[in-house]
């Protein structure tokens, strides 16, 4: 082996539908070449193949069956077990507790805690670990927003105490992907994940998107449930988990994957072929149980993101879960307004139609027969949606404690002028 060359792997651990503890379903093996080109192998063990309850870990790339399946795409590891693991904000705890830069794509698996969005986990023994049981409470807000916050402001020394917090921190939780400080908290309704206030935030970001869950339901959307909870002085979001739920002797785990992975896209926003609402329709419609359901409900997701300005609906703030063994789209998460773009012409994350990512009335109808929903259906949806969102954004926002400064200044986010045109 060169010195650019590396080999790494791990078992895959899957807890089972009505099942709080896990169980091995494979191998991952990570390649890296001379050339820097990486490639990922998967291969379900023979005894989880045996299991009469055995699942697929995702329906698209890692269907069950005795074959070794092989991706070069998303730098060689799968889009499911990708979407396992860490993103920008706990990647970058990982790296300061380790002490270690250039960590690979296994090691970010296997340093990330278990309470990782979705139903799988990853170590190097043949056999599971236990569950996770101790989660850090809602009432311990306080205490790790100030050291997300140190971690945000790159303030942590290297002393030992605060290394500890940092891996206090990484205990309680940062598998969960994005890029903003979060952590996860549990009460006795279940898991949450607490989304931190950032200094440079240009306004209350925690009740800003709090009020849009709220208004996207409003709108018909089926919205994740969350609150706001102000800790030291500073407001907190918490989205509770729709991945987990509480029964008397731990935690149910549904199977998740983003829409990036059903895409078979990148992540880089400079490689964004296949970023389509459309192409995500149309994947979806083969893999859900009720794909007339989903479908449209996508098509209600995508217009309100038009009609918010919620231009950061890249395909990983679209998720698929399983709780059973039925996949579904799962409720919709992170919506953020944008004010601060052009008043003419704005574009989402994803294609929406002939006219590309164009966040348009007439863009989004050309291409509803492929979310199953007809012309005249869509005019309504679009319509009504318009109506409920220019009515009723303001006061939402201000029921949810968003303060008047605030809503002037996300004022222009809402069916901006180019919608309509
Ligand atoms: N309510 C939820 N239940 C389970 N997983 C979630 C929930 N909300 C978000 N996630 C997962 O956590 C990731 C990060 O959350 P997100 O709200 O998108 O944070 P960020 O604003 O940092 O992008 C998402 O990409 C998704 O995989
Ligand atoms: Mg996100």
């Amino acid at each position: 082996m060169t010195s650019s060359e590396s080999k790494s792997e791990c078992f895959v651990y899957i807890t089972l539908p009505r099942e709080t503890t896990s169980v091995t379903a494979g191998r991952f093996v990570h390649t890296t070449d001379k050339r820097g080109v990486s490639t990922g192998k998967f291969a379900y063990g023979k005894s989880y193949l045996s299991r009469n309850n055995a699942v697929e870990i995702d329906p698209i790339d890692l269907k069950l069956g005795s074959a070794t399946y092989q991706s070069a795409r998303l730098g060689g590891v799968f889009g499911s077990l990708r979407d396992a693991g860490p993103d920008f904000w706990g990647r970058r705890l990982i790296e300061r507790h380790s002490g270690k830069l250039g960590l690979s794509e296994v090691d970010y698996l296997l340093e990330s805690p278990d309470d990782r969005a979705g139903a799988l986990g990853f170590g190097l023994n043949q056999g599971p670990p236990a569950p996770l049981r101790d989660f850090n409470k809602t009432i311990q807000l306080e205490r790790l927003q100030t050291i997300a916050q140190k971690v945000v402001r790159e303030q942590l020394t290297e002393s030992t105490h605060e290394a500890i917090q940092v891996q206090e921190l990484l205990l309680i939780g940062t598998s969960m992907g994005g890029a903003r400080p979060k952590a996860v908290v549990e009460d006795d309704l279940g898991l949450w994940i607490a989304k931190f206030p950032r200094e440079d935030d240009r306004w209350n970001n925690p009740r800003v998107e709090h009020a849009m869950l709220e208004l996207a339901r409003l709108c018909g959307i089926n919205a994740a449930r969350s609150r706001v909870e102000n800790v030291g002085g500073k407001d907190v979001l918490l989205v509770q988990r729709f991945d987990r739920e509480k029964v008397s002797r731990g935690y149910f785990r549904a199977r998740m994957f983003s829409g990036l992975t059903l895409l078979r896209a990148e992540e880089s926003p400079l490689q964004t072929n296949n970023w389509s609402y459309v192409i995500l329709a149309e994947q979806l419609r083969r893999i859900v149980a009720e794909p007339k359901r989903d479908a449209a409900e996508l098509f209600r997701r995508m217009c309100f993101n038009a009609l918010i300005s919620n231009i950061d609906d890249h395909p990983r703030n679209h998720a698929f879960i399983a709780f059973d063994k039925e996949w579904r789209l799962s409720p919709a998460y992170d919506l953020t307004p944008s004010p601060a773009v052009s008043r003419e012409r704005r574009d989402l994350a994803m294609d929406c139609g002939d006219l590309g990512r164009y966040a348009n009335a007439k863009n989004l109808l050309s291409q509803s027969s492929r979310f199953l929903v007809r012309q005249d259906q869509a005019r309504e949806v679009i319509s009504v949606m318009a109506d409920q969102v220019r009515s009723k954004w303001h006061g939402v926002a201000r029921a949810q404690g968003v303060s008047e400064p605030d809503a002037k200044t996300i004022s222009g986010a809402f069916v901006y002028g180019g919608f309509e045109l």
